[in-house]
């Protein structure tokens, strides 16, 4: 499984991956307009906080050929190991295949049904990117929707890896990973959530009092 985390927050970016097997991170524009700064030089903070783990960032041009533009500007400011995210517009799979094309890795991205996951997978793109929650919003079932996403690409031998996005809770999270897909991509507090339990704090605790007990308080391992 391939963790992402979905903001273009540089101290959570930090943090999250100092503690985690953080794969890479994930932006959109509504997310890069939350820090409120300039676009490129927040992109390439992040580009130089992550050193070489994936960022995929996502064109706002709306004809294919203003997305193709988009993702060169990326390609030539940001750089390193980018992936354009594209949405599943018709511009868009037009801009996909195109981008496949020129070399670029692409991700395609605001999906809510397997068919457009299906066509965009179709075009080459490297990740496709349904959005969990939004579909749950809309009684669509977002955990369904990623089970058929992964039988069909299985089915029909493609290579694209599915990259579920937009989470609530853990147990949407959960629910994908066990649908198969292959990376998730989630907000810094989800992340900190699924990594924790209470009972493990207990736990932890329990053994503190016992190793004391016996060894003396802040005793280590190392200093005996
Ligand atoms: O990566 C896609 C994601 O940012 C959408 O998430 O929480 O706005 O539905 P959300």
């Amino acid at each position: 499984m391939l963790y992402l985390l979905d903001t273009a927050n540089l101290d959570e970016i930090q943090k999250a991956q100092e503690t985690f097997p953080l794969a890479g991170v994930t932006t959109n524009p509504t997310i890069v307009s939350h820090e409120r700064r300039e676009f490129f030089p927040l992109l390439r903070d992040i580009r130089a906080c992550i050193g070489d783990r994936m960022l995929h960032a996502q064109v706002v041009g709306k004809t294919c050929a203003e997305m193709l533009k988009d993702a060169q500007a990326l390609q030539e400011k940001v750089g390193g190991n980018l992936y354009i995210k594209v949405p599943v517009s018709p511009q868009g799979y037009m801009a996909m295949r195109e981008l496949k094309k020129q070399g670029y890795k692409v991700t395609a991205t605001a999906i809510y049904t397997p068919g457009q996951a299906l066509l965009a997978a179709n075009c080459g793109v490297d990740f496709t990117a349904p959005y969990i929650n939004r579909i749950d919003n809309i009684s669509g079932m977002g955990v369904n929707v990623v089970q058929m996403i992964t039988t069909l690409f299985r089915l029909h031998s493609l290579p694209t890896k599915v990259l579920a996005a937009s989470f609530k809770n853990i147990q949407q999270v959960n629910d994908v990973s066990l649908a198969g897909c292959q990376a998730i991509t989630i907000g810094p507090d989800i992340l900190w959530k699924l990594a924790e339990h209470p009972l493990t704090d207990m736990s932890i605790d329990q053994f503190d009092q016992d190793w004391e007990g016996v060894y003396g308080k802040g005793k280590r391992i190392y200093n005996l």
